[in-house]
């Protein structure tokens, strides 16, 4: 398996390869590079393989309407194609998962693809009373998984991703 570790700046293009081939367009990639050094940066980890990237997660904050309650956001994730299925995007997204709650974060939300969050411990964030904050988003899409137990009991509304999010969504849901 390959070692997670967190991301430098010598990794800056081989992520940026990742992302591209992983989602086949520049949106993920473009939006990586808008998130780093920004104030809502929390976690970024590469997957290394033999010296090689093989896989790369971003963890950002997001906040909830009415609620003074920081959440981190899950993504971009992406594995190399020829490396996927090997289990790295669930080794990184546990990794990053246990560094949060290393870090006092009470939960993470994602918005992705749920037959592989799921495995991860999420449920749709609907139970938990949140919501994205842009239109037309399939329910089991939207997904949250709590830290802290009942962490999200006392806080329900609109969850706000970083901004840089907002010029990437539009045109697609699939981030
Ligand atoms: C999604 C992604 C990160 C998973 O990485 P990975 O290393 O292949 O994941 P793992 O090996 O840990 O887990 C694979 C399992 O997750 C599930 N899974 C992964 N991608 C899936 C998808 N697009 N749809 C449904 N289930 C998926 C499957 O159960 C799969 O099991 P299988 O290998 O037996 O088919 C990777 O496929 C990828 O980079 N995809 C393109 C970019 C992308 O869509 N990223 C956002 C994810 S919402």
């Amino acid at each position: 398996m390959p070692i997670i570790r967190k991301e430098y700046y010598e990794d800056y293009e081989a992520v940026r390869e990742v992302h591209r081939k992983a989602f086949g367009r520049d949106i993920e990639p473009n939006l990586v590079i808008s998130l780093r050094n920004t104030d809502r940066m929390l976690l970024s980890l590469i997957a290394e393989n033999s010296r090689s990237i093989a896989g790369h997660i971003l963890f950002t904050t997001a906040t909830v309407d009415g609620s003074n309650i920081r959440l981190a956001t899950l993504g971009p994730l992406a594995v190399r194609p020829d490396q996927q299925h090997h289990g790295i995007g669930t080794l990184l997204a546990r990794e990053g998962i246990n560094i949060c709650r290393e870090l006092g974060i009470p939960a993470v939300v994602v918005l992705g693809e749920p037959r592989f969050y799921y495995r991860c411990g999420f449920k749709s964030a609907s139970n938990f009373g949140l919501f994205p904050s842009w239109q037309g988003i399939p329910d089991e899409a939207f997904m949250a998984l709590e830290l802290v137990p009942d962490a999200l009991k006392s806080c329900q509304g609109i969850v706000r991703f970083a901004p840089q999010f907002d010029l990437a969504m539009p045109a697609d849901q699939g981030l």
